[in-house]
């Protein structure tokens, strides 16, 4: 996959892409991260990217030409139809969802914002999706490219060397994951669960899956609800509800025969 980040700030993803899985899935040829540097878009002296709003108001904004000149450019060298995403809290969520849709693309052009904004002309002449990071404002877009570009790459086929983490993980099937041990089997009075131990497939099988389930309700029904649940799921969500029926105290119980 190849992206093309345009920013004001292309030394922001030196160090995240030189460590780890980023470096090693460019070393790989499996990922091509290009950052330009939106000044070199411009056409005055001093490379100015922002100017005063139209109409006041405080702050600054981005100007629209070195943007668009910026995607023209890139676009002679990408595939028809390349996403260019723009990064604002205006844009839709991200989500597993949405990275995997990206990762299956052979290009990407992500633009970095900052300031007050970005001239609405961007949006208008070359943006095709906005997506945000979370409903919280950050500095500019680069944090979210990062972590978009972070996201879609450990997807690439290749680039994670366990397809099966891949598989279980948390988001990939809508459900949360269920909690990990490794050795000591002891860590002061913190044991690892007996089941683990045990050797027994199908049923080391079957905790993790009602962990993940527990987890998932207790954490972020939203996602349970949202989440296509089998048979043996249900079963384990009721099994789940006795336990928890057993544990609540008296005094809260719910009287049915009074
Ligand atoms: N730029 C500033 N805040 C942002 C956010 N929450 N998501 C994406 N881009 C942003």
């Amino acid at each position: 996959m190849h992206i093309d980040v345009v920013t004001i700030f292309p030394e922001f993803f030196t160090a995240p892409l030189s460590v780890s899985i980023l470096a090693r899935a460019q070393q790989e040829g499996l990922l091509v991260v290009e950052a330009h540097n939106l000044r070199d878009f411009t056409d005055d002296k001093h490379h100015v990217v922002d100017d005063y709003p139209y109409g006041g108001g405080p702050g600054m904004v981005m100007k629209a030409p070195p943007f668009i000149d910026a995607v023209r450019h890139l676009q002679e060298r990408a595939p028809e139809g390349t996403p260019v995403i723009f990064f604002t809290p205006q844009g839709q969520p991200l989500t597993q969802t949405k990275v995997q849709q990206l990762s299956g693309r052979p290009h990407l052009i992500l633009l970095c914002g900052h300031y007050e904004g970005v001239d609405e002309r961007v949006r208008q002449a070359v943006v095709t999706e906005e997506i945000s990071l979370g409903d919280y404002v950050l500095t500019g877009g680069e944090p979210a490219a990062i972590v978009l570009i972070d996201a879609v790459a450990r997807l690439l086929p290749g680039v994670l060397g366990n397809d099966n983490s891949l598989e279980s993980e948390s988001f990939s099937r809508g459900l949360l994951e269920h909690p990990h041990y490794t050795r000591p089997a002891a860590v002061g009075a913190m044991t690892v669960p007996e089941v683990l131990l045990s050797g027994h497939h199908e049923q080391i099988r079957r905790w993790r899956r009602q962990q993940s389930l527990r987890r998932t309700m207790q954490r972020r029904p939203d996602l349970l609800s949202a989440a296509q649940l089998t048979e043996e799921d249900q079963q384990l969500l009721a099994e789940i509800n006795q336990q928890l029926n057993q544990h609540t105290p008296a005094t809260t119980k719910v009287v049915t025969d009074a």
